[in-house]
């Protein structure tokens, strides 16, 4: 089994690429950049991430990033993904990024792109990893300065494959981002939300009403509004679920009791997926992994949130169809 979930393609479709820096590179960076950090060591890092809830996690998570200061810093975050994803059976991975946490630092977004850009160059000739780029807006900042960022983004636009909405969700409803997001749309960016991870299930309704959104990150708080869950079957909804993460954010006390299975049974349409493998204990890989010890699944459930990736993937019909081939030939 573990083998088999090594070779399957997998396509990441929820992953912040700042939370996968590792301690290892938070420290060489921190060097390299004549930043401090509160950290003595690299095991005093991994100790430290111990949360009680996401806000927890949060702090620590923008802090880390404190350490990106330069393109090549960014290029090194994500090359260093890349290589780790790709020994792990990752063929194509979307990432998140939060313009806002490094602009706050005076690190613009020229740099943040040249770096990441450079990087998904190099995956895709050294690799065969393809990628697409999610610009993330804060939630708990103001609507305003999402709206700026998007604005500012201008010369990029033609290189995001989506905008989404990330950071601490409660009393940070969609509603919020009505204008942001109507702005995205009418510039043909395609849209995703986090909704329903620590918020409720109404947050994924609104995501879904308010901001047109073709896939909701988390969601697995649905389960509590039943009608809910009929709309996203009958709309083929897909959710970017994170099972590490929900357990180490204490949204489940233990991976035996996530709602997976009960998603799964209610026929949606799910992706496993690492959010931020530094700091949750593991990638695609160890995602995995936890779900066949705790669920117990067969390989035809692996194939089938694998190939549920593959159709949601922002990529090219040509990449579709090889990467579909590729999971063809994964028994
Ligand atoms: N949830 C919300 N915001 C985030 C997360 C997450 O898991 N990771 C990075 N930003
Ligand atoms: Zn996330």
């Amino acid at each position: 089994m573990r083998d088999f979930l090594r070779r399957l393609p997998k396509a990441e479709l929820h992953l912040h690429i700042e939370g996968s820096l590792e301690p290892e590179l938070m420290f060489s960076l921190a060097e390299r950049n004549g930043v401090s950090l509160p950290y003595a060591s690299v095991e005093e890092v991994r100790t430290a991430y111990d949360f009680s809830d996401l806000q927890s996690f949060l702090d620590l998570y923008y802090q880390g990033m404190s350490v990106l200061r330069t393109a090549e810093d960014f290029h090194d975050l994500a090359m260093d993904y890349f290589r780790r994803a790709r020994a792990e059976g990752v063929v194509h991975v979307e990432m998140h990024f939060d313009p806002q946490a490094h602009l706050a630092r005076g690190v613009g977004l020229p740099v943040i792109m040249e770096g990441l850009n450079l990087a998904r160059r190099h995956a895709e000739r050294e690799l065969s990893l393809s990628s697409a780029l999610i610009m993330a807006f804060l939630r708990d900042r103001p609507a305003e300065e999402a709206m700026s960022v998007l604005e500012t983004a201008a010369p990029y636009w033609e290189m995001l494959d989506a905008v989404g909405l990330d950071s601490a969700e409660q009393g940070n409803p969609p509603a919020k981002f009505i204008e942001v997001y109507e702005r995205a749309r009418r510039l043909g960016i395609p849209r995703v939300a986090h909704a329903g991870e620590e918020g409720p299930a109404d947050y994924i309704r609104e995501a879904l009403d308010l901001l047109d959104v073709c896939r909701i990150d988390h969601g697995v708080r649905c389960l509590e509004d039943p009608a809910l869950v009929s709309r996203l079957r009958d709309e083929g909804v897909v959710l970017t679920v994170c099972p590490l993460s929900n357990v180490r954010l204490k949204v489940v006390e233990r991976l035996e009791d996530h709602p997976l299975p009960k998603l799964l049974d209610a026929g949606l349409r799910l992706t496993l997926n690492s959010d931020d493998p530094a700091y949750f204990g593991g990638g695609m890989l160890a995602n995995f992994e936890a779900c066949t010890d705790a669920f117990g699944w067969s390989k035809e459930v692996f194939i089938q949130l694998a190939g549920t990736a593959i159709e949601a993937a922002f990529i090219s019909q040509e990449r579709r169809l090889e990467l579909r081939r590729q999971l063809a030939h994964a028994h």
